[in-house]
């Protein structure tokens, strides 16, 4: 990198190397994933420049890879947080085949095969908070953001989005993150090789996503539930407009979580806050 690279002046700022690409790829034992890596010093978005291949016929497994977002998204319309050359921010093209009904079985398969890597990693088990959060120590590690766009019958292509904290101390967060979140950083005090852990990562995306396609979301969801933890556990589920309480009763073939409530009745919960009353 020369001194005019616009990287390096990025580095000077906080301090990090930038990703050696090529050392990524070079060591890579992936069978679709990371095919091509479209790396970038600054984006506003790496599933919004993904999702704009996807649609020019970009292949399954090529990468969006970026040092920093300007616009980077969470679930929920949030914002997340991509300070540059501390964390690692990528989305994977994928074309899945699948009914759109089960579009979000990539989900979950993408939470444990990052739970796994990040197991891998460190001396700590994540849990993951459904449905696709990273926790460690109750704390958030790393994000998925799965965008699929459908045709009538079939997932055209999903943007499979994730953010995973890396280096990045938690005191150098923003006030509102530093009592939810933490870094593979701040549990090891350890500063970690980002080519390795992206790699770690793309790998067991890899692995977990070739089974979900050989042998179905049967062989993902015991994965999923065991990492999950709150089976058979009271939850309280904070949704848009209403609270149920039950109990955690496992997952839905379509991804959603059943929960049994009070009167019996099991209801299955698309989206909203789980909140464990017993652990
Ligand atoms: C969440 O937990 O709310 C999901 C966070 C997903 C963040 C990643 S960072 C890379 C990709 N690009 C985005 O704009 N968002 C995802």
């Amino acid at each position: 990198m020369s001194a005019s690279d616009p990287r390096s002046i990025l580095t000077a700022a906080v301090g990090g190397a930038p990703l050696d690409v090529a050392k990524v790829r070079g060591h890579l034992d992936a069978k679709r994933l990371g095919t091509k890596f479209h790396y970038f010093a600054e984006i506003g978005s790496t599933n919004t420049h993904a999702r704009e291949l996807a649609e020019k016929g970009a292949a399954e497994g090529e990468v969006v890879l970026a040092e920093s977002q300007t616009h980077g998204r969470g679930r929920l319309g949030r914002r997340w947080e991509s300070p540059p050359f501390a964390n690692l921010y990528f989305s994977v093209i994928l074309r899945p085949k699948l009914a759109p009904v089960y579009a979000p079985q990539i989900t979950l398969t993408a939470a444990v095969a990052l739970a796994e890597a990040i197991d891998s990693l460190i001396p700590l088990s994540p849990v993951i908070k459904w449905p696709n959060d990273i926790l460690v120590n109750g704390k958030k590690l790393a994000g998925i953001l799965a965008e699929a766009v459908c045709a009538r019958e079939r997932v055209e292509y999903v943007i499979l989005g994730i953010g995973v904290n890396v280096n990045c101390p938690v005191d150098a967060m923003s006030q509102e993150l530093r009592q939810r979140a933490t870094s593979l950083f701040d549990v090891t005090r350890i500063h970690m090789d980002r080519e390795f852990v992206l790699r770690r990562l793309i790998q067991d995306l890899d692995r977990c996503y070739g089974d979900l396609e050989q042998f179905g979301f049967e062989a993902i969801a015991p994965q999923w539930e065991a990492r999950f933890g709150l089976r058979g556990k009271r939850v309280r589920i904070e949704l848009r407009d209403q609270v149920l309480i039950g109990r955690a009763r496992g997952l839905a073939r379509d991804g959603t979580l059943l929960v049994e409530g009070d009167d019996g009745i099991l209801q299955k919960v698309i989206a909203g806050d789980v909140i464990p009353l017993e652990i």
